[in-house]
């Protein structure tokens, strides 16, 4: 069993910067077995619940292709499909599928249910998103820099422009501070992550040697960065209401080729976790650009179809990297 076996992955601080960097290692080299044909699975006769609250292309099907890799059964329990949290509790549930399951993957809201699905279920369970994390985006995006990065990882320095309050604003935070990178969070004042957030990754970044900082000013936040990065600026589960506060908060935050420009990078990398409002043309942005008149949110179709662009490498990281933390905590 590796160091990892019987781990829960609930949120990036679970790990030290070490077990963090080991998953990002054991990734690489699923990754090219996988592509040298090469891949033994070793979870055959395992099973992995994937309860889904919200919905998700990425993140669920890396779980299954992961899991079908290596040689392991997953049911998929849809938004609407299960009894969690509506006739039946978050505990029993946990009890329920621990006596099933060898792990469980959860997606929802609340981090509160998914800590506790893992005090109860018996075996490991994985966060694939809450409002507060996603932990397991951060694996990806850290392979991705691994992959496209001129540097060594510490010190690496990676912009994040947009709603930093929500999990992904939280996760770039707390992943670049244990890992002693270079993090800017480049957005207003009030999309800046909470102050415990903040001390946290502060507090980390004192044994880490990372660098924090947090800026209303894009031009100095993109500064010299090899990596800038950003996500949609409505979550999951906010009300559509939201979104015109939101178009005018964060508009000067868009990735734009001026942006990327100002990091004085040419080799700069845009990174976004996806889904992307790159253009409008999806149901969403089709509402937004009849009343707003724009042809794109928190990035521009230019960046993101410029060779700058990494954000397709970074999707199929998922697979390879979630992949890992089944091997990691299962095998
Ligand atoms: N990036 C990400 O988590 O995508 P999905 O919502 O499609 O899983
Ligand atoms: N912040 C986004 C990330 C999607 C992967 C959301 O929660 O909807």
């Amino acid at each position: 069993p590796t160091a990892l076996a019987g781990r829960h992955f609930l949120k990036e601080l679970d790990f030290t910067a070490s077990e963090f960097l080991g998953l990002v290692e054991l990734a690489a080299e699923l990754k090219a077995a996988k592509k040298a044909g090469t891949e033994t699975p070793r979870l055959r006769g395992r099973a992995i619940a994937l309860i889904f609250e919200k919905t998700s292309t990425r993140t669920r099907c890396a779980f299954e292709v992961a899991a079908a890799d290596q040689g392991a059964a997953t049911t998929y329990l849809d938004p609407a499909g299960s009894q969690i949290g509506h006739k039946e509790s978050v505990k029993d549930t946990a009890r329920v599928l621990g006596r099933m399951y060898d792990a469980i993957e959860y997606r929802g809201d609340s981090q509160a249910k998914v800590e506790e699905l893992a005090a109860h279920a018996g075996v490991p369970v994985y966060n694939g998103l809450t409002d507060d994390w996603h932990p397991t985006q951060m694996l990806a995006d850290v392979l991705t820099m691994t992959e496209h990065g001129t540097g060594p990882l510490a010190g690496t320095a990676y912009a994040y422009l947009g709603d930093a309050r929500f999990n992904m604003g939280n996760s770039y935070l707390v992943t670049g501070a244990l890992l002693g990178m270079d993090v800017r969070i480049v957005a207003p004042r009030a999309y800046w992550p909470a102050q415990e957030v903040v001390d946290r990754a502060r507090a980390l970044a004192g044994t880490s040697g990372a660098r924090i900082t947090l800026t209303e000013d894009v031009a100095e936040g993109v500064r010299g960065a090899g990596f800038v990065a950003t996500d949609v600026w409505v979550s999951m589960g906010e009300p559509k209401e939201v979104w015109d506060e939101r178009i005018a908060a964060l508009a000067p935050y868009a990735v734009t080729m001026d942006v990327l420009r100002a990091t004085g990078n040419p080799d700069v990398r845009f990174l976004h976790c996806l889904p992307a409002f790159h253009d409008l043309g999806t149901e969403v942005g089709r509402d937004i650009h009849a009343r707003h008149g724009l042809d794109c949110l928190e990035v521009t179709d230019e960046v993101f179809e410029s060779p700058h662009s990494v954000v397709f490498d970074q999707a199929e990281n998922r697979l390879h990297t979630i992949k890992a933390v089944l091997v990691a905590t299962l095998a």
